[in-house]
Parts: C-alpha cells; structure tokens; sequence
C-alpha cells in the first residue's frame, strides 16, 4: 500500500514537474523559430495590461519587458558619438557609476567629411559594441538631418548638407552597429533642421523637397540598412508633430518603405494619445518625468501610451490590433538583440576603438587653405611652434546636449602636438576665454579679453610659426542642442584675437574645431586653414598627425560654407524661411539646399560642398560612360582616371555630378550621384570606376506622387568638389 502511494505520489510528481517545466519552457526561446514566430508566440501570452506596459518608458532610458515571460526590458542610449554615461533612473544627472567612461568617436560631420563608407561601417561597428558591452540595445543614433543653414545648432550630430553622401554614410553606419544586435534608433525624423523653436516649429516644405533632400538618408537607412529603430522628431510637419505624424510614420515608413521596426518618441515629443496610438508611433519616451517612477504630477503610469491608452483599449476608443502591431513591432526588436542568439559580447574602450576613433579622425579632417605648404610641419622644422587658442585644450565631448560623453580619456590638440613635436618645442598662450559650459545657459567668461590677447601676442611673436585653436565649442548657443546659434561669426573675440595675432607674426594658421561653418574675415591673410571638427577621444593625436604630415589629409566639406549668413539659401528667403513666423516655417528655399542653391543662383561660396586640398595633387582624366544611350532601368558606367601627381601618398574623394540640362521642371544645376575615395602612391594612376542608376537621376514629381526619369539628355560631371569640374560626359535616356 505505502509502496503504491509512493509510487502513485511518484508519478504525479513527475508529471506536475513535466508538466510545470513545460508551461514555463517558453517556446519562443527556441532561438531556433524564425523571429517572427516567436514574436506572435510571445504576443498569444501577453495580458492587455503587458501590451501596454511596452509601448511606454519606465526610465529616463528604459521601457518595460515582460518579466514574468522572461522579455527583458529595453534599453536605450545616446549616441550618437560615443555612449552616453549612465543617468538616475528618473533624472537626466549622471549616475555617478564608475565603469561608464566611453571612448568618444568624431563627430558625425566629420565622418561624412570622410566621404568614406569603410570609415562609416568602422565606426558603427566599434560604437555598437561599445553599446553592447554597456548592456544597451538601442543606439540613439545617428543623426541625418539635413545641413539647411549654419545656426542650426545640431548640425554638428548630422552628415551634412546633401542626400547622398549622408545616404552612402547612414548605410554602412547602421549596418555596423546592428551586426552587434544592438538596434540603431537613426533621427530625428523628419524635418528637425533646426533648435530653434523645435519642439513646436510647423514646417511646411514641398513635397518634391521632402522626398529630394529631406528623406533619402532616412530611406537609405530603413530600406537598405535596414534599421531597427527610428526616432520621431520634436517639430511639427503639415501641423502636426512628427512624432505621430500619420503621413510620415504610417504612409511614408511604414507602408511605401515597409519599416518593420520600431517608431520612439523623441523625448517629452508625444503629445496627445489620439495621434499617438493612431498616427505609428510604438514606444513613447521622455513625457516629462521628473523625479518620480510611478506617482506624482506626470508619472510614467500617465504617459499618453500608458494608462489613457489602456482606459481606451478597455473601453473599446481603440482597438487591439494597433496595439498588437506596436508590441509586434517592439518584441521583433528584443528578439532582433537582446535575446538574438549569436550576438557579440561586445568591447569596451579597448585599444581597437581609439585606433578606429584616430583613423576616422584623421579621415575627416578637411585641409581648407595651403599656402607656400605652410603644412605639413615636419617635427624638427621649428624651433618654436606656439599654440594659441581655448579649442587646444577645452574638453569638447563634454556639452552639446545629449551627445555629451563622460569619457576614458581624450586627447586634446595641445597634448598631441606636445607628444608630437616634444614639450620644449611649444608654448601654449590661451588667447580667447568662452566660460562655463552650462545646460540651456549662456554663461560668459569671467576672464579679461585684453589681458588674454597680449598674452598671446606676445607669445606668437616669440614663436617660429604660430597654430591657432579655436572655432566653436559646446556651449549653448554654439554647436548645441535647445538653441541656435545666434551668427556665423567665431565666437568669445576670437576674429580681434587672430587679427592681434597676424600683427605679432604672418606665419599663422587657423585650426578650427566646430560642427558648423563660420566666418572667416581673415580668410586671406592666414597662409593655412584647418575643418577639424570634433574628433573625440584622439582629437589631439589626429590632428598632430595630419599637420606634422605622418598622415595626408583627405577630409571634404560635408556642407558649403558661405561667404556670409545672407548667401545661406533658407536664410535669404527671411524669417518665414528661418527660423520661422508665429510658429510656421517655410522652406523656401526649397530642393536648392547647400551647393544646389549656389549653382543655381551663381553665388560663390567660401569653400564649397566636396572641397578638400591634399599634401599630394591629382590629375584627373576625361570622364567617359559605357555607352551613350540608356533605358531607365539600366546602370550608367562611369570611369576616369585618377593620377597622384605630388611627391607624396595620399587618398582623394573623387566626386560624380549629374544634370538635366533640358528638364521639364526646375532642376538644380547638378547634384551628386557617386563618389569614391581612392588611395593612390606617389606617382600612381588608377582608373576610377562608379556606377550610377538611370533611376537614381530621377526627380520627385509631385503631380504623379513618384519618380519621374524624363527622356532626353543627362550630363554627368566628374569633379574634386562642387564647385571644381574636371571634365563631363553627355548621354541620352530613352
Ligand atoms: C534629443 C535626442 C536624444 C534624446 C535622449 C532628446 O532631447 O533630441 O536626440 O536622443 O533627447 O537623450
């Protein structure tokens, strides 16, 4: 009898325990189902009240899991320069951790300046795993909002003023942060071309302008990046905000572009849960939050895609489809990282991220002015080499708005230039004095102007030759999120500073690190100018690099930089234009954005788009194509050939422009259509070949809402920039 109880006892145990074990194997685990299988698993088991719990944050940078069916949470995290230390749970302060210091990566203008692909799939893939290791699976980056004018105080986070080269740069940067499976979240979509007034600004652009120059790097990065994640933007598009904006989320991404993955919110962009659950967003972050989880004036419990979105669901205002879809949407995000099966552990600050971070660097840096080769300056050719400027020893990762990093280290261009040329060679004075780097505040320096300039003088004049650091820094109001800039001009006196400088010594070359252009009343009485951006933790080892000539420069503008403001197309048009009028802007300036306009309306920029000079020169050959004829959907062959004709190696990015001389619509005068960096030996001469789709040199027609290729003749230009043509071919479309 005690033997048939045990035994019975023993058979229901076994089978409870089989039992049990089989209810908790979740089967979406099996990492061996497609994705999507398991997404629909994982949805079939979720509870309304769980649905909901993921559409919204419940961090500062989280959203909920599923805890109880083993769904880890998401988390979230700038971008896009390097990854952001970690913050309070509900406040934007630092943590305090202590194994959260980055490595800093340029700036994203000074990886579109490397007019390189390679660099760009570097950098993603060196950042996302800095993001993996951090246990972060969504990348708030990268930024590819189109360089509409010089005040817009993000440019710096973006790739420039034309769609294609942010489109070829975009691709590659997704791809190589995905192959981490960490998502990245590309923003800030659409339309947020500037700070000023942007959480409210109403744009209204046409639709040709929309799709031409606007969208491609955003289409680029969810078609053929393939994208996991998109971010909304503050602005308003059409009167209403993007971040639920029915036309750009559901019709543009989602149905004609068939983005599968998931909408964020820009944080505190969501504004009304109507628009939000209907309009494509998926998860809404940043609802003003401050200080408390669940309780208090705007807890999370509050947020539109929380319990007002429930209370709706419940009550039957919306239906569980949407919902079902938004979940879809973010539980395919979990299992696309987090929970894939062969993701990497990730690396961080580890030896290949600063060489990776030096090498993109040194890419990017934009050798603007040369005169007499005032560069490279061999170590040992001077005596005494005096550094001026606050940019040679100011932090600047730190600032900027929610790009700025707590870094492991970073080198600045004064400490560079020091291990370069060895400390008894350089005397640093430093010239201009900014003040405090506080958020959304202007803060001015404390020190005197004068006193700092005679300093410097009399520096210089003691000098063999004289490097001056300045440009712009992350300041409010310089390149920085919240606001504007107010001018193009270098800010804290830094043209009366360099004026005192060419008295005391002619031999001065301006070094200039910034996100953004800026004016140069100088301009022809310098010998040398520098673009270096902001390079992050290498910034000071690249650019004694390239001015000691280790490296050749090989950097081209990303964006124009115009004489003066008034040059700047959207500018022109007045205030309507930018930065807008009682709330409406209008992009007047249209498709003739950056070198588009100067073409078109024969204004000489200062530098243009695609402008960059070498230690080396190039010749270029005559352009020639395959053939002269073509139907739409056939690929134009394009080659030329490219000669290193200096004493030196060196790399050029060599540039392909098409025109429609005879279009049936306006067209600007011509835009880019391929490109490609070629590295070439002293003395060296490679043929240079690009492709170019016939479909690609279509224009955005807004009768028919598609892409129009018009028969007749195209003329395709190969040139060093945009404003210096070598030589161009005609042919026809059938
Ligand atoms: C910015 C985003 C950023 C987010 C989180 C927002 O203010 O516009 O670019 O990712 O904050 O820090």
């Amino acid at each position: 009898m005690r033997v048939t109880r045990i035994t019975i006892f023993g058979i229901l145990s076994i089978s409870l325990f089989l039992n049990f074990t089989r209810a908790q194997k979740p089967v979406y685990l099996d990492v061996k189902q497609p994705i999507e299988k398991r997404v629909e698993q994982a949805l079939s088991l979720m509870t309304l009240d769980e649905k909901v719990a993921m559409c919204h944050a419940q961090s500062k940078f989280s959203s909920k899991g599923v805890p109880r069916l083993g769904i880890p949470e998401v988390w979230t995290d700038d971008g896009p320069h390097g990854i952001r230390e970690e913050v309070f749970w509900d406040k934007w302060s630092g943590a305090g951790w202590t194994n959260d210091s980055c490595t800093a990566f340029p700036a994203l203008t000074s990886l579109a300046a490397s007019f390189n692909p390679q660099m760009a799939l570097l950098y993603g893939k060196t950042i996302g795993e800095e993001a993996r290791y951090r246990n972060k699976n969504v990348l708030l980056g990268p930024g590819v909002n189109i360089y509409r004018t010089p005040l817009n105080g993000r440019n710096f986070e973006y790739m420039g003023e034309d769609p294609y080269l942010s489109s070829r740069i975009v691709v590659p940067y997704v791809q190589g942060v995905q192959q981490n499976g960490v998502a990245a979240c590309v923003k800030h979509f659409a339309l947020n071309n500037q700070e000023a007034d942007r959480m409210s600004v109403d744009v209204e652009v046409s639709d040709r302008a929309l799709h031409e120059i606007y969208l491609p790097a955003f289409k680029a990065a969810v078609e053929e990046g393939k994208a996991w994640a998109i971010m909304g933007s503050y602005n308003q598009f059409r009167g209403v905000h993007c971040c639920h904006n029915d036309l750009l989320l559901n019709k543009i991404l989602k149905t004609d572009w068939k983005f599968d993955g998931v909408v964020i919110s820009d944080w505190g962009g969501v504004h009304n849960t109507d628009q939000a659950v209907n309009n494509g967003l998926d998860l809404e972050m940043g609802t003003s939050t401050n200080g408390l989880t669940t309780d208090g004036t705007s807890p999370y419990s509050e947020y539109y895609l929380a319990n007002p979105y429930l209370r709706g669901l419940k009550s039957g205002k919306y239906s569980e489809s949407v919902l079902n879809d938004k979940v879809r949407r973010i539980l395919r995000l979990i299992f696309r990282t987090t929970m894939s099966a062969d993701h990497p552990f990730g690396k961080f600050v580890s030896p290949e991220h600063s060489e990776a971070s030096r090498k993109i660097a040194e890419e990017g840096i934009v050798l603007l002015k040369n005169n007499k080769q005032f560069f490279p300056i061999p170590v040992g050719k001077y005596q005494k080499i005096a550094v001026i400027g606050e940019n040679a020893t100011r932090s600047l990762v730190i600032g900027g708005g929610s790009s700025s990093l707590k870094v492991a280290y970073e080198v600045s261009p004064l400490k560079g230039l020091i291990q370069k040329y060895g400390k008894d060679h350089i005397t640093f004075s430093k010239g201009y004095a900014s003040g405090e780097n506080e958020y959304n505040k202007e803060v001015g320096s404390q020190q005197n102007a004068d006193s700092l300039i005679n300093a410097a003088v009399a520096t210089a004049k003691d000098a063999d030759v004289v490097l001056f650091i300045g440009g712009l820094n992350k300041n409010h109001f310089q390149d920085s999120e919240g606001a504007d800039r107010k001018s193009m001009d270098l800010p804290f006196g830094q043209d009366k500073l360099i004026a005192a400088l060419l008295k005391a010594n002619k031999n001065v070359a301006v070094i200039l690190l910034s996100g953004n252009a800026v004016s140069m009343p100088w301009v022809n009485e310098v010998p040398a100018i520098v673009q270096a951006w902001y390079l992050g933790s290498e910034a000071g080892n690249a650019i004694a690099n390239v001015l000691s000539g280790e490296v050749n420069p090989s950097g081209k503008l990303p964006f124009s930089f115009p004489k003066k403001l008034d040059d700047n197309a959207a500018i022109s048009f007045g205030q309507i234009s930018y930065p807008g009028l009682d709330g409406k802007e209008e992009y007047k300036d249209d498709i003739l954005v950056g070198y588009r306009w100067f073409d078109t309306k024969k204004i000489t920029p200062l530098f243009a788009f695609g402008y960059g000079l070498s230690y080396t020169t190039f010749e270029y050959g005559k352009i020639t194509t395959d053939k002269k004829l073509y139907t739409p959907d056939e690929t134009v062959k394009v080659s030329f050939t490219l000669k290193n004709t200096g004493k030196v190696d060196g790399a050029e990015a060599t540039q392909v422009y098409v025109s429609e001389p005879k279009a049936t619509v306006m067209r600007p005068v011509k835009e880019l259509k391929a490109f490609k960096k070629v590295f070439l030996k002293a003395g060296e001469t490679q043929t240079i070949e690009l492709e170019i789709k016939v479909k690609d040199m279509a224009f955005y027609n807004e009768t028919t809402q598609s892409w129009t290729v018009e028969p007749g003749e195209f003329v395709l230009r190969n040139a060093a920039s945009s404003n210096d043509v070598k030589s161009s071919v005609s042919i026809q479309i059938k």
